[in-house]
């Protein structure tokens, strides 16, 4: 019997994390197999699914927003449906749950974190059955790998070798909606990474929320140096990770960077702070000088890494002092990109109970700072590449204009080169060429393809 889901169309908004653009990838694939077509806008779907992310508050509004926009548009002409089905999933939906009904009244479907194989039973049952349908596990299934994905590109994927988060960082709402840490066992993970290879993956992208502690639950101590190795056996071209706590990253992570070969020379390695005093009001469990150190010895292992951060200005009781740690944390160490947050409050957190009285211009004014030398930084960082010849791997034309190509080098910076003539855009995605650098800009560089 063909699926309720036959011939209907649908749309996907997904928002936040690597692991959410994962989530989505699954979701598109599980629809696709159940006969739904995906289309570009809201308007032309039949079936509209939010992936969501609750880590700042600004995520959370849109999202109201967002769904509410929904409620007086017409469903196209030709729909099998009788109306729009709208569900919510991800970290909102876990959040949240049943609640989000009474808030939106046009909402159908509701599911968590934990459950995104249950989507195309829930959005059957939405279509079939008419009602609104309800499902938040508490804790994990597993790994959904046995889901029919859809990838963006043919040349990268992501591989999920964590899920969930033990850190608390008292900030933090990921522990609290994604659940605790839960490794995937190494054999699973070589053999994704092969069939990957034999797909004609360039780039695996292993993410966690810190992979650096993978194996701890499963093993009793953490392997991800083996997970590294793994991965590296299959004959992959590149290799990154993400994310990478600082108080969990060993000597034998480091090492590698400066062995082995497709492990590309790019670590993001979020410091959140520069003061001690505020690293341990977030529960971080390192001080700068650990820090430091790390950076230090990265920075031995491999002499040209790249390195990226995750920055929270306006932690509660931040003061001048501590932010000016941070301001020099940041141009001590000369990131190449750092992601840059004002604090935000998220109840059920620690920090939520914590006093906060920093007035709001004073975080919007140390913000402005950081991001100058933010700029600055990376700006510095990236002339080193000038005159160099950069492998770059291919993502696309440029959308900007359509005679250039866009793609990585293995410090993960964004290059831009024209379209080398007699060739076509077509034919250089997902490929690897050598691009001789002529100029260097805050966020990108630009030469000729040789
Ligand atoms: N407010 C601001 N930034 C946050 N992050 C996580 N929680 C919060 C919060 N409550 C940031 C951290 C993390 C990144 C993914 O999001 O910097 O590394
Ligand atoms: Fe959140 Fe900290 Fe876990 Fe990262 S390590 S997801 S910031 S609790």
């Amino acid at each position: 019997m063909p699926s309720p889901l036959n011939n209907t169309t649908f749309c996907l908004h997904t928002f936040g994390c690597q692991m959410n653009k994962h989530d989505s990838e699954r979701v598109e694939g599980m629809l696709e197999a159940l006969g739904s077509l995906p289309v570009a806008t809201v308007e032309e779907a039949d079936i509209v699914v939010f992936l969501t992310c609750c880590v700042r508050e600004a995520a959370d509004t849109r999202l109201y927003g967002q769904v509410s926009s929904l409620k007086n548009l017409p469903l196209r002409a030709d729909s099998p449906l009788g109306e729009r089905v709208v569900a919510v999933g991800g970290c909102i939906g876990q959040r949240d749950g049943e609640k989000l009904l009474e808030t939106m009244p046009h909402l159908s479907v509701v599911f968590g974190t934990h459950n995104l194989a249950s989507l195309p039973g829930l959005l059957s049952a939405a279509v079939e059955e008419g009602g609104r349908q309800v499902e938040v596990l508490e804790s994990s299934e597993g790994f959904n790998d046995q889901l029919p994905t859809v990838r963006e590109h043919s040349w990268a994927a992501w591989l999920p070798i964590t899920i969930g988060c033990n850190n608390f960082c008292t900030y933090c709402i990921v522990p609290y909606v994604r659940g605790r840490e839960k490794s995937r066992p190494i054999e699973d993970i070589r053999k994704e990474a092969q069939g990957l290879v034999g797909q004609g993956v360039k780039e695996i992208t292993l993410l966690g929320q810190n992979v650096n502690s993978y194996g701890r639950d499963l093993y009793g101590s953490p392997r991800f140096g083996e997970v590294l190795d793994a991965v590296a056996e299959t004959g992959i071209e590149r290799i990154r990770f993400a994310t990478s706590h600082p108080k969990d990253l060993t000597d034998e992570v480091i090492a590698r960077f400066g062995t082995m070969k497709p492990l590309m020379p790019y670590l993001h390695l979020p410091a959140q702070s520069g003061s001690n005093r505020i690293l341990k009001a977030m529960n971080r469990r390192y001080t700068r000088e650990h820090y430091l150190d790390l950076v230090r010895k990265v920075r031995e292992s491999c002499p040209d890494i790249a390195l990226s951060t995750d920055i929270i200005v306006g932690f509660p009781g931040e003061t001048e002092e501590d932010f000016a740690d941070t301001l020099a944390l940041v141009k001590e160490v000369g990131y190449h990109q750092a992601f840059t947050f004002i604090y935000s409050k998220r109840e059920g957190t620690p920090a939520a109970e914590m006093p906060d009285d920093t007035p709001r211009e004073v975080i919007q004014e140390r913000f402005d700072r950081l991001v100058e030398a933010v700029q600055d930084g990376a700006f510095a960082a990236n002339q080193v590449y000038r005159g160099t010849v950069q492998p770059v791997l291919v993502e696309g034309a440029s959308k900007r204009d359509e005679h250039l190509l866009v793609g990585k080098s293995p410090h993960n910076v964004t290059v831009h080169a024209p379209i080398p003539e007699g060739l076509s855009i077509a034919q250089l995605e997902g490929t690897i060429v050598p691009v001789r650098i002529d100029n260097a800009r805050t966020w990108y560089l630009s030469g000729e393809v040789l």
